[in-house]
């Protein structure tokens, strides 16, 4: 077949080279400790897979609209009042499968083939691609810890240009857990929206932040998208939806996208997101929102001392970003390494961009408190 051209700018996951080695040493009887994983190890509540259940039993087996059941989006709506005191009409809410579709309806709604989009790097690998399949150019701006992993206005500035249509942001982060200050994001917002360009702020993290609250970008404005999930703090990868906010007057353009590329999310799955924000499903997860905060808080200082340098304690997500320099400046043999001799499977920095990826790697936190202590033993005996 004669393949596009655009074939040549996607990458595959260097990490999932990474998995299929783990699991075949696993196969081979070895035992691995897993801190590559994006996905919370927690099952989906109980309350929300007896909802599942119930859905199918009772026939919901359809197509709902392409925005989503009118009930989960009331639900959601009601979730930004209760959590974040804004207040969104349910008729701005659309709902994905997944993250994923709602960063993709929304560059295809405001993205035009040549143009730029400009997003932090290291950042989440996928956003790259979603660009390229509009034929359009996604622009890195290089982040560092000094301001905390996030870009700011002076250097979104500096990488603006007549081409730029759009600026994506992520808070908390993947790959390095940090918020993006509210005072940033809202002079992020003001320049975006000077040159003409839009904002769209993923904040699929949030609900995985330990000790502070992260504030929505809709308290900031209307006039700009926010994308979320029902993968992370819910626990619902599987399930593959989420959601988004679009400003009043973009809704008909991003229902329109929904019907001609996916038609509706997956039924069941919303019909059993509603019982996500039962109280008794939101126990359950701040508990496990507790156990994450304990991990981070055991991992952290135990990879600093084994002189992994982590200058910034992210505030969410389930992620450290950390220099390996001290180790290897090929952080992808680095951790091919580290799998084969210690048996401990992280993500090498190529993974999230072009901005210093050999002297940086992954570590997520997807994993017990038990084998994090393991990982880090088998760590500290390899190093
Ligand atoms: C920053 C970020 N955005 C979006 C996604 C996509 O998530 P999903 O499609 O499962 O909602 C991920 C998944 O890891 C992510 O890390």
């Amino acid at each position: 077949m004669k393949i596009a051209d655009r074939m040549q700018a996607i990458q595959p996951f260097h990490v999932m080279a990474l998995l299929g080695r783990a699991r075949e040493l696993e196969a081979a009887g070895r035992s691995i400790v897993h801190m590559e994983i994006g996905e919370p190890d927690f099952v989906t509540p109980q309350p929300v897979i007896d909802a599942g259940i119930k859905a199918l039993s009772a026939g919901f087996t359809h197509y709902t609209p392409a925005t989503g059941l009118p009930a989960l989006r009331e639900r959601i709506a009601a979730f930004y009042l209760d959590r974040y005191g804004v207040s969104i009409s349910p008729g701005r809410i659309v709902v994905t499968p997944g993250a994923s579709l709602g960063l993709q309806l929304a560059l295809a709604m405001l993205v035009n083939s040549g143009d730029n989009v400009l997003m932090a790097d290291p950042g989440y690998p996928c956003n790259r691609t979603y660009v390229h399949l509009l034929n359009a150019q996604p622009v890195g701006i290089p982040v560092h810890a000094d301001s905390g992993y996030q870009p700011t206005v002076e250097q979104v500035e500096r990488c603006w240009s007549r081409q730029a249509a759009a600026l994506l942001l992520a808070s908390p982060s993947n790959p390095t857990g940090t918020l993006l200050p509210e005072d940033t994001l809202r002079q992020l917002y003001e320049y975006t929206r000077s040159q003409g360009g839009s904002l769209i702020v993923d904040e699929i993290y949030h609900g995985l932040t330990y000790g502070v609250d992260a504030q929505t970008a809709l308290a900031v404005s209307d006039d700009l998208i926010v994308i979320n999930s029902f993968s992370k703090y819910f626990g619902m990868t599987g399930w593959r939806l989420g959601w988004m906010v679009v400003p009043q007057d973009c809704v008909r353009g991003i229902d329109k996208l929904a019907q001609n590329l996916f038609l509706a999310a997956p039924t069941m799955a919303q019909h059993a997101a509603l019982a996500a924000f039962s109280d008794e499903s939101i126990a359950i997860l701040e508990t496990r929102r507790q156990a994450f905060r304990e991990r981070r808080d055991f991992l952290l200082p135990a990879l600093r001392g084994l002189g992994f340098d982590i200058p910034v304690t992210p505030d969410g997500a389930f992620y450290l970003y950390a220099d390996c320099s001290r180790f290897s400046d090929d952080s992808y043999a680095f951790t091919k390494q580290l799998l084969e001799e210690a048996g401990v499977a992280i993500t090498p920095g190529v993974d999230f961009g072009g901005n210093q990826p050999g002297r940086h790697v992954r570590f997520a936190y997807t994993t017990s408190l038990e084998n994090l202590h393991e990982g880090v033993r088998r760590l500290g005996e390899y190093l």
